[in-house]
């Protein structure tokens, strides 16, 4: 099997990305119990623990010609005439990279949160918070792994897209530990839920739906994670404090509604980047993406009390004010059967095999 550093169809800057960081460690003394729901959080995060290697089943292999196997509508240059003139390979190629762009996306993004989230472990004051986050230091290391291990499938990887590197970046060079919270547990984990979720519920590929299945089970806790921890802290701000904030929101949502073009994938093609990026953001799939993508945040933002008159009157301006109102808990829900799901159809599909096998005639 290549390795991801052999499989860049365009170079990354360097092997290594430096972000430099000015921010106090912080230890804490008492050992008291905790708040019951975070150390609740914490357990079910130890008890939900799983294994790449064995709970997915990495004989499965992609397809050929459209390798998640997803609905031609979800490419975002579908129907764009210089897509449909091309021949069948082209397509297929087109496909291949577009859904590479995408996992590598994931695959880097996850390394952010993996980053994030021992920022936490290390600076937030509160020691329950402090357990919680170590649960998820090592679900994000087994996301990274997951998405490596699909991507390598593809044969074709892509850097970290630019408009992600300006976010995570940030976020990291942020010294108050809030906003490590805000811009990585609610910001880029409602991004990554959304585009998640589009793989997870389109993909007829067994292996593309159960590898996202599983990695959003794990992300509904991080989103609860941040909800709980920020909805204690933020009453406490002055209200400048907390526009501040809301302020950050806002840029981050108008980055994600407007920046995520793929244009780095348009290049490779030699497509002409501009129109792509175009008949892109007016596509289907982005409608999708949008929608799915401020269901995941909003709600969110309301819940740990930043809705001020900031953020409400930006909200109103983007046209998304309503999705305030989703119902965040019957997502998450959803997200955990979902993936309980996946678990029984690979226990049947075993069980019919081991059957079979049995019923073979001796020879
Ligand atoms: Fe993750
Ligand atoms: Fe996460």
């Amino acid at each position: 099997m290549p390795e991801i550093k052999d499989l860049y169809a365009i170079e990354p800057e360097g092997s290594i990305w430096t972000v430099p960081q000015a921010y106090d460690v912080r230890f804490n003394w008492d050992y008291d119990d905790g708040r019951q729901t975070m150390m609740h959080l914490y357990r079910k995060g130890v008890q939900m623990q799983w294994d790449a290697e064995t709970r997915i089943d990495w004989s499965q292999e992609l397809d050929e010609e459209n390798p998640e196997q997803l609905p031609e509508g979800m490419l975002p240059i579908s129907g764009m005439a210089a897509y449909e003139s091309m021949s069948a390979k082209e397509k297929a190629k087109v496909r291949r990279h577009f859904q590479a762009w995408q996992i590598s996306q994931f695959m880097q993004g996850e390394q952010g949160a993996l980053i994030c989230a021992a920022k936490i472990v290390t600076q937030v004051p509160d020691v329950d918070s402090k357990f919680y986050a170590s649960t998820q230091v090592i679900d994000e290391a087994r996301h990274v792994e997951s998405y490596k291990r699909l991507l390598e499938k593809f044969g074709v990887a892509y850097p970290m897209t630019p408009p992600l590197k300006e976010l995570i970046d940030q976020v990291l060079r942020d010294n108050r530990w809030d906003m490590t919270y805000l811009g990585m547990q609610v910001v880029i984990e409602g991004l990554a839920l959304a585009a998640f979720q589009q793989i997870r519920d389109n993909a007829q590929n067994p292996l593309a739906a159960a590898v996202n299945a599983y990695v959003m089970q794990d992300e509904s806790r991080h989103v609860a994670f941040g909800r709980l921890a920020l909805r204690d802290f933020y009453p406490q701000l002055t209200q400048k404090e907390r526009d501040e904030r809301e302020e950050f929101l806002l840029e981050a949502c108008y980055l994600m509604r407007d920046r995520f073009d793929a244009v780095e994938v348009w290049k490779t093609l030699g497509l002409d980047p501009a129109e792509c990026a175009a008949h892109m953001y007016d596509s289907g799939f982005m409608q999708m993406f949008r929608s799915s993508l401020f269901t995941r945040i909003v709600p969110i933002v309301k819940d740990v009390g930043l809705w001020g008159d900031t953020i409400r009157k930006g909200y109103e301006q983007m046209g998304i004010l309503e999705f305030a109102n989703a119902d965040v808990q019957a997502l998450q829900e959803a997200d955990e059967s979902i993936a309980r799901d996946h678990d029984a159809r690979r226990a049947y599909v075993e069980s019919v095999i081991n059957r079979a096998q049995q019923l073979e005639p001796a020879e």
